[in-house]
């Protein structure tokens, strides 16, 4: 089972620079929210409650302004700072007392997922006993993304960082799911050449192993990487799109910690006062009226 996770929600933003400079990539909004939101949901969705998001050193307190403890949604938040962008694995180190033993989730701050059936695959991912699972998504330009090639069967034959020779088209997205051997596995890893622990060494020890899995996100679903300008608005105009169709928000954390039963009336009335008059304090206001 796993009941923990971990958010990454530090990184240099270089891609994203002038508007980084002084503000977290996850601070910036996604259309009506933090960008932080967006990882937060999904890591709710499957139930997690006891989450650890990592941090660049000095950001802390910006990230306490939107997101203090976790009390408000029913959770548990806590923080930790990382020294400077060391790789993906770095989490693994960082939260060794966080995780303290136990399977864990860790989820990149700057991606974003929807679709229909995205909460039972989710929930279903959390039951993972031992080994490590990771969540594919078909993409057109492979070698832009670490990739899995696949058998049939879905067992994962091989994987690589940005192929230059095509392997697959299936990107591994930044949801993975991992058993408690990931700390012990972490600290073996070596700096690459561009000086980062990399996550596709982390996960071939589980490969070689035959301890790695995979769930794929077909076509109904939606995986944004949200790391450069043209796909962060293209995912924010997404999130515009179905919430002005539908009427219904995309991470509002407040709705899905209240339908999850973590909270009651109490806790989203503080919310509203919390956020204040807004567009989206409107919709928590219709959620327990
Ligand atoms: P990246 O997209 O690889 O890096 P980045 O966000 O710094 O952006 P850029 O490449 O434009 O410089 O990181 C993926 C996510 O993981 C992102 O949300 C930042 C986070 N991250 C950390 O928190 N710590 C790290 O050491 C790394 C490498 C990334």
């Amino acid at each position: 089972m796993i009941n923990k996770a971990i958010i990454l929600a530090g990184g240099k933003g270089t891609r994203m620079s002038p508007l980084t400079k002084a503000v977290n990539k996850q601070l910036l909004p996604i259309y009506d929210k933090p960008l932080i939101f967006y990882p937060l949901s999904i890591l709710m969705l499957a139930k997690i409650k006891d989450i650890l998001i990592i941090v660049n050193k000095g950001q802390l307190n910006q990230y306490k302004k939107v997101l203090p403890d976790g009390k408000r949604l029913g959770i548990n938040i806590v923080y930790k700072e990382q020294q400077y962008p060391k790789g993906l694995p770095d989490a693994f180190l960082l939260g060794e007392k966080f995780i303290n033993n136990k399977n864990v989730a860790l989820i990149l701050g700057d991606n974003f997922f929807y679709g229909q059936n995205l909460t039972s695959k989710l929930i279903n991912c959390t039951k993972l006993k031992s080994g490590a699972k990771i969540i594919l998504h078909k993409v057109i330009k492979p070698e832009l993304f670490g990739v899995a090639s696949t058998s049939r069967s879905g067992k994962i034959l091989s994987i690589k960082e940005k192929p230059k020779k095509y392997i697959s088209d299936m990107a591994i997205t930044g949801l993975y799911f991992f058993d408690k051997k990931v700390v012990e596995y972490a600290k073996k890893l070596k700096p690459s050449s561009r000086n980062e622990l990399e996550i596709t060494d982390l996960l071939k020890f589980y490969l070689k192993k035959k301890k790695l899995t995979s769930d794929i996100l077909g076509r109904g679903g939606a995986w944004l990487d949200t790391g450069s300008i043209e796909d962060f608005y293209k995912t924010s105009a997404f999130v515009s799109a179905i919430e002005n169709r539908q009427g219904f928000k995309i991470a509002c954390l407040e709705e899905i910690a209240f339908n999850n039963k973590w909270i009651g009336k109490k806790e989203v009335l503080d919310a509203i006062q919390f956020y204040g008059k807004c567009e989206y304090t409107n919709y928590l206001k219709k959620l327990i009226a």
